[in-house]
């Protein structure tokens, strides 16, 4: 989320993940809310909990519970608790993505799923090579976000892809995706 263009991301969110978002159903986690941007989309029926290192949001939803949390390697819930889990622009901060991983799906239902909108490492050599350059400079200047952010490869393991949509965008290429956890 570092150079992003605010009209491309409104158009990306818009056309794949607000819309998606309204279709959710059950018990929901969100990673990394930000200022609860997504907030407004989840169907009323729903319960969510809603985590961030940082709160800055003040606008009360009977149906979203906020906490503050770090997310390290552990996240604060008993197994199989969430039919889903939300992100957007969040893993490209994380550090040690795999461990994140595998508590998203400690925490997921069985056939529980990932919703994700976040810009990924290229696809293209060139970009991915000045992708790499920059990576020291974004995570200094940008709240310690990374342009080379791999962590849908970590999926493949545990997850089975329902849903991924590629957005090339030079250095800062998007991807919007839902897994779906095939293995207890
Ligand atoms: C780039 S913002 C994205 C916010 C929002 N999801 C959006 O789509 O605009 C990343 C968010 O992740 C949060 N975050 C980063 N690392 C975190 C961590 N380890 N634990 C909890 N929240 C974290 C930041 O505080 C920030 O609000």
């Amino acid at each position: 989320m570092c150079l992003k263009s605010n009209i491309k991301i409104k158009y990306l969110r818009e056309r794949f993940f607000n819309s998606k978002l309204k279709e959710l159903s059950g018990n929901i986690l969100e990673l990394g809310f930000g200022n609860g941007q997504n907030f407004q989309f989840y169907p009323s029926n729903c319960n969510i909990t809603a985590i961030d290192s940082k709160i800055y949001y003040t606008q009360e939803f009977n149906n979203i519970e906020i906490k503050q949390y770090t997310i390290d390697n552990i996240l604060p819930f008993e197994n199989q608790v969430f039919d889903y889990i939300v992100f957007s622009f969040f893993m490209c901060s994380i550090k040690n993505q795999k461990s994140i991983i595998k508590e998203i799906h400690r925490v997921l239902k069985k056939q529980g799923r990932i919703v994700y909108l976040e810009h990924i490492t290229s696809d293209m050599r060139f970009y991915r090579f000045i992708q790499k350059l920059l990576v020291p400079v974004t995570t200094l200047f940008f709240n310690k976000c990374s342009l080379f952010n791999k962590f849908s490869y970590s999926l493949k393991s545990t997850f089975k892809l329902e849903t991924k949509v590629y957005i090339p965008n030079s250095i800062e290429p998007y991807e919007f995706g839902i897994w779906i956890k095939h293995s207890t």
